[in-house]
């Protein structure tokens, strides 16, 4: 036997005993050997969330891949599925930034992957069932490519009971790690490739500021840039808080230096991401220093189109809309979640807001940008919600008119207040109340895009249309999805576009000096 033939033969038994381990293991076994103390096997705890400590947010600028890691990747690929928000999507630009640093390539063929990262979900129930879904599908291929390293992270790694299933009843998942530790990942990594046994390293610490990490962004035209972490709002139906860790701004100059460094290398639009953006700032004790300013520092910078989410009505204060009417590159497209048009259920959802104040504010920002297209999430079937109360969120859908509106039946969530209360409302009613809500928000949007009809629009052409190659795509100052034919030089820039056409969620056009119809 040669010295190759004797290092694949360890290799195998290697991989065998592996296999042996994952079976024969009892989960009560696992459980006791790998929770860290990082660890804290509990439920996310409401109470104990709540109590925001007192201690500082550290800022950590020093962030590097240890030289012994740098080319472990080599020769070897990620895969990274993300499910959920921008939030998350933005995070798998950083992991697979850290992963491309220690020589990893990405792919995108699952077979081909030599670590896949599902970067998971927790809002809804629905989200889990699709990570456990995949979980499952995985389980072969672990099976027959044991070196296959596969973790788990993202918000639903944040939930004890989620951590409890993977270790009872997935035992080919190497790696689960939280929001909190991304950064760590080339030592999670070095773990899981030399270790034998699965690493749970989750934090349930409430949150640092890690600057300076890599990214590897999805494209070249739009980008996003967190300016804020974490969420102190507490919505009783909302899992983020406890997921996300405490409400914690990032230094200003180091936003708008991102957003710089984005024009230097020809980003066209950047949208400002935090789960809670117009708290941006209120964790400042040196410095008064809001989204307004922050905005009305972007807005001198050379970037033609600047974006905001997500925004709670309660923090949306007059200074930033006296800086949003500025206009130019501050885009007047605002995602404005409402949740609910009565006030009552407001009230048990903790919104801090009623109808009434939220109707004020919709006018305030009207007054000052006439045109601003508003949009909003909306939640049905909020325990005990009634037909009248309902009723409240339809009335509001019109009254504001609303232009899309993202839509949600209530999905308990365990640790949450609101999935403590009894529900009266049985899922067939919700249903209902869902598609009516659909139908209006549908016919909404239908009447917003016909007056389009005719009309000159502004777009970022991001590239050939999903459905047809012939056609590029690109979006609107407010967000509205075009579809035309044009020459591909043009993707990356911004053109101006006759509409010719209307649809529900889409306009159709001709670009204005190259006219060229799209069917
Ligand atoms: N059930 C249903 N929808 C939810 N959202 C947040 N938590 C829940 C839940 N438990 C919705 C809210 C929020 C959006 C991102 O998801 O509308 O604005
Ligand atoms: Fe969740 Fe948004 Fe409410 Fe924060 S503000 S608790 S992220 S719904």
């Amino acid at each position: 036997m040669n010295e190759e033939q004797r290092k694949q033969q360890a290799q195998i038994r290697s991989e065998e005993a592996n296999i042996e381990r994952i079976k024969n293991t009892s989960s009560e076994e696992l459980i006791a050997k790998y929770f860290h103390a990082e660890y804290e096997p509990q439920a996310p705890d409401i109470k104990k969330a709540r109590k925001r400590r007192k201690e500082d947010i550290q800022f950590h600028y020093d962030f590097s891949i240890p030289e012994d890691m740098q080319r472990i990747g080599e020769g070897k690929k990620f895969l990274i599925r993300t499910y959920g928000c921008q939030m998350n999507e933005h995070d798998t630009e950083v992991m697979a930034g850290i992963l491309s640093e220690m020589g990893y390539e990405s792919t995108n063929v699952t077979e081909e992957a030599d670590i896949i990262l599902l970067n998971t979900c927790a809002i809804r129930e629905n989200a889990e069932n699709k990570v456990f879904g995949e979980i499952g599908h995985l389980k072969p291929l672990k099976l027959e490519k044991p070196d296959l390293i596969i973790g788990v992270c993202g918000c639903m790694s944040q939930e004890e009971s989620v951590v409890d299933r993977i270790l009872k009843k997935h035992q080919h998942i190497d790696l689960i790690f939280g929001t909190h530790n991304i950064h760590r990942l080339p030592h999670l990594v070095k773990e899981a490739l030399f270790g034998k046994e699965m690493i749970v390293e989750v934090w349930s610490k409430e949150g640092d500021i890690i600057e300076n990490l890599p990214k590897v962004r999805k494209g070249k035209i739009k980008a996003w840039v967190n300016i804020m972490y974490g969420c102190d709002k507490f919505c009783t139906y909302c899992i983020v808080p406890m997921t996300r860790g405490k409400e914690r701004s990032r230094h200003p100059q180091d936003i708008i230096q991102e957003v710089r460094h984005l024009v230097a290398q020809g980003y066209q639009e950047v949208t400002l991401l935090g789960q809670n953006v117009n708290a941006y700032g209120k964790d400042f004790e040196d410095i008064e220093y809001g989204l307004g300013d922050l905005m009305d520092d972007i807005h001198k910078i050379d970037i033609p189109r600047v974006r905001f989410t997500t925004s709670h009505p309660r923090d949306f204060d007059d200074r930033l809309i006296e800086v949003l009417a500025q206009g130019g590159n501050l885009l007047d497209h605002i995602h404005l979640p409402v949740q609910s048009g009565s006030s009552e259920i407001l009230k048990k959802m903790n919104r801090k807001y009623t109808r009434e104040e939220y109707l004020e504010l919709v006018r305030k920002i009207r007054k000052a940008m006439p045109n601003a297209t508003l949009t909003t999430d909306i939640i049905v079937g909020f325990p005990n919600e009634t037909e009248e109360q309902f009723e409240e969120t339809m009335t509001l859908m019109e009254e504001v008119g609303f232009e899309a509106a993202y839509t949600y039946i209530y999905s308990p969530r365990e640790g949450t207040p609101a999935a403590r209360k009894k529900d009266d409302v049985p899922e067939e009613v919700k249903k209902q109340r869902l598609y009516r809500l659909n139908e209006l928000v549908n016919k909404q949007s239908a009447e917003t895009m016909k007056t389009y009809q005719g009309e000159v629009v502004k777009v970022l052409v991001e590239g050939e249309s999903k459905k047809d190659p012939d056609v590029l795509a690109g979006y609107t100052e407010r967000n509205k999805l075009v579809n035309f034919k044009g020459p591909k030089s043009v993707i990356g820039q911004i053109v101006e576009v006759e509409i010719t056409d209307t649809k529900t969620w889409s306009l159709n056009g001709v670009m204005a000096e190259n006219r060229v119809e799209v069917k």
